[in-house]
């Protein structure tokens, strides 16, 4: 139940507090508060976006500039859609030549213009499906926000996250075009020392990034690798 009260981001700009009920715990109280207040949020709804993390994707092309017009994008963890709702728009992706294939666990609504697979990214034959769903060609952009359900447990949650964010950049390692790029989600301190060197050796240029629309006591950051060398270069740089 949500009451409103003073002055503040929610609708209507006043906040609304979320009172306790015996079925919610404290958690998803401050969760459920956090959303209601969210000027983010409240955007997102109004402007026909499925996630407030729309605008994460939407700062950091602004300021970097990947999601060219023609570019072809792999979106891992893309539930419920907004970086791929994003990802069409910017690069111009039709349902009859689409650009963007997308991959989640969880059911997606259709986005015009995406492919959209409901599967493990750890299964088999994933890699494969996502290739072909944009007809077969290396994607110029590898994009994942995967998070791992939260158990509540900081280090778990840390550790599962890490886990995913090492499987995008495998997969990126795989299957990127010449001079492509990677944006992977990663929790702060995540990223290992020998991982990021591997991805320096791989991608001309290797930084982190934290959008606005990041919430600031999120550990969530973004590692943007860009300028793919390509896997004969990486073999010839380990001899
Ligand atoms: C933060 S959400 C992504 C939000 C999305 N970028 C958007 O704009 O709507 C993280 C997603 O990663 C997905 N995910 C986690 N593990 C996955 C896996 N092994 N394979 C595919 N998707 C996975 C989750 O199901 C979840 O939907």
């Amino acid at each position: 139940m949500a009451e409103r009260s003073g002055r503040g981001p929610g609708r209507h700009g006043l906040k609304v507090r979320v009172k306790t009920a015996k079925k919610r715990s404290a958690a998803s109280t401050r969760w459920l508060q956090r959303q209601l207040n969210d000027p983010y949020v409240a955007r997102a709804r109004q402007e026909g976006w499925r996630s407030r993390a729309a605008y994460k994707l939407a700062e950091i092309d602004d300021r970097h500039g990947l999601l060219r017009q023609g570019a072809r994008i792999v979106d891992l963890g893309a539930a419920p859609g907004g970086w791929s709702q994003l990802a069409a728009e910017r690069t111009g992706s039709t349902d009859e030549a689409p650009l963007i294939a997308a991959i989640d666990i969880l059911p997606m609504d259709p986005i015009p213009g995406v492919v959209i697979l409901e599967k493990d990214i750890l299964d088999d034959d994933a890699p494969a499906a996502l290739i072909a769903a944009i007809g077969g060609h290396a994607p110029d952009i590898v994009l994942s926000d995967m998070a791992a359900p939260t158990t509540g447990h900081r280090k778990t949650d840390h550790l599962r996250t890490t886990h995913l964010f090492e499987v995008a950049a495998a997969f990126a390692r795989d299957v990127l075009a010449p001079g492509g790029t990677l944006l992977a989600k990663v929790f702060r301190g995540g990223t290992e020392r020998a991982l990021l060197n591997e991805l320096k050796r791989d991608y001309m240029k290797v930084v982190h990034v934290k959008p606005p629309a990041s919430r600031a006591e999120s550990p969530e950051l973004y590692v943007l690798a860009t300028g793919f060398r390509g896997r004969d270069d990486r073999s010839e740089d380990n001899e």
